[in-house]
């Protein structure tokens, strides 16, 4: 994150859109914490909100809400208009960027497909596909754990989970890096990308929802589809914008969090010994998932729009502002947690995180995401002995909102 010059005395300005030091932001996250804890950006347009306190404050304030303000069709040449108007009703149907009571009905109908029992059904299916994965990867020398594991997991489990063939992992990988430039991708095309995508997932569900709805199988999607046949309540355009945002944030983060979370390990030999000793007791395993996603969880933060004038710790925001709630400086901050910045998989608080957000937005799929996690870190870990980091020099995504590696390197066996 782009602090300016640092002189003695003078207040700090971070750019949240220029981040030098993306493989570890969080110092000065935390000097914001100490120096200005509601700091205006002037060249982001947004208040960057740090403290843990008020980071899960700013999630329940109904002051402050998820539609985003898109710029009018006429912003954009001709021949883009189409595909611009189609993404900007796609996202105005997303239930995570709309308000009551729209939010209350498609969370709840999509809440349908996720409850506890049929997230548990799939830990063998989970289990079947890590398995395969690791199977394939090399038993020694370097691979790219991205690649070979890391996005190929959620994306096969959230397509299993929605009920897509895999066929379609390949331009889901597309897709999605491009719907992610739409979160914040500093110095790209952030409207452009993420239409075009999404124009083709939509094209894409259109033709799949109609075959499916003459041969209905057991997949959300079928739950989705006789919902929205049955009582209406879910529109077409709903019923799409939604399979949209499921298979997009069903996967990323969960892809960004494998990664961050074996590298939070492999940087932490005695957290790593610690959980190899503990393959096999549950508790010891769900305490290290809680632990990454508090340590180093896939987002930096949630954005937020003030819908009215107000003041906020001394502070006053407009109307129409950018607030920027980080998730990523909270779940560090000593205010909350002991010892924050260190990475204790024994650690008692570790599950009052705010990784997956809090209040009416909470992540519908943090159990899915717990799952995956659950099941593929014992796995990994029995299948390969020895794991290490062949450098640190790794590049990271630049994108105000989701914190991960494009590519990790990893070097499997000992003295490769
Ligand atoms: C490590 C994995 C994950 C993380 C860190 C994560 C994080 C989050 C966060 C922070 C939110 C709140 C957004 C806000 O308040 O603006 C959210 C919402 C959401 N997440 Fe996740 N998520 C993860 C995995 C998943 C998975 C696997 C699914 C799908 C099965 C999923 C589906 C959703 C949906 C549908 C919402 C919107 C909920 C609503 O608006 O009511 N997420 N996620």
């Amino acid at each position: 994150m782009m602090a300016g010059p640092v002189i003695a005395g003078q207040p700090l300005q971070v750019d949240p859109r220029r981040i030098p030091d993306l493989a570890d932001p969080v110092p000065l996250l935390q000097r914001l914490q100490d120096e200005d804890h509601i700091h205006w950006s002037g060249e982001a347009g947004a208040w960057l909100i740090t403290r843990y306190d008020d980071v899960r404050a700013g999630f329940l304030d109904r002051r402050l809400g998820v539609t985003r303000p898109m710029p009018a069709p006429e912003r954009f040449e001709e021949e883009f208009r189409e595909v611009y108007r189609a993404y900007r009703n796609s996202l105005e149907t997303w239930m995570v960027m709309s308000e009551p009571p729209d939010h209350t009905r498609l969370r709840k109908l999509a809440n349908r497909g996720l409850t506890p029992t049929a997230i548990e059904g799939l830990r063998p299916q989970v289990g079947e596909i890590v398995d395969g994965l690791l199977a394939a990867m090399p038993d020694s020398g370097d691979c790219d754990f991205v690649n070979a594991f890391a996005y190929p997991l959620p994306a096969a489990v959230i397509a299993l989970l929605i009920g897509v063939p895999t066929t379609i992992l390949r331009d889901l990988h597309r897709w999605s890096d491009d719907i992610a430039k739409g979160l914040g991708a500093p110095g790209e095309d952030i409207i452009r990308p993420p239409a075009y995508a999404t124009f083709e997932m939509s094209a894409y569900l259109t033709d799949f929802i109609a075959e499916r709805r003459a041969n209905p199988k057991d997949a959300i999607i079928d739950q989705l589809i006789a919902a929205r046949d049955g009582d209406a309540r879910m529109s077409s355009d709903e019923l799409i914008g939604n399979l949209i945002l499921f298979l997009f944030a069903g996967h990323e983060t969960t892809m960004n969090l494998l990664s961050s979370g074996l590298r939070s390990l492999l940087r932490h030999p005695g957290q790593m010994q610690d959980l190899r000793d503990n393959l096999d007791n549950r508790s010891v395993i769900a305490g290290a998932v809680e632990e990454i996603l508090r340590y180093d969880g896939a987002l930096f933060m949630l954005m937020r729009f003030a819908a009215q004038d107000f003041e906020w710790h001394g502070r006053r925001i407009a109307k129409g502002d950018k607030v920027f709630l980080y998730c990523l400086a909270a779940n560090r901050d000593r205010r909350k947690f002991e010892q924050p910045d260190r990475f204790d998989i024994r650690r008692p608080d570790s599950k009052q995180h705010i990784a997956f957000g809090y209040g009416p937005h909470f992540c519908l799929g943090g159990p899915l995401a717990r799952l995956e996690m659950e099941v593929a870190l014992p796995a990994l870990l029995r299948r390969f002995p020895a794991l290490s980091l062949p450098g640190e020099n790794v590049a990271w995504r630049n994108n105000m909102t989701l914190r991960g590696q494009p590519s990790m390197p990893l070097r499997i066996g000992v003295g490769v």
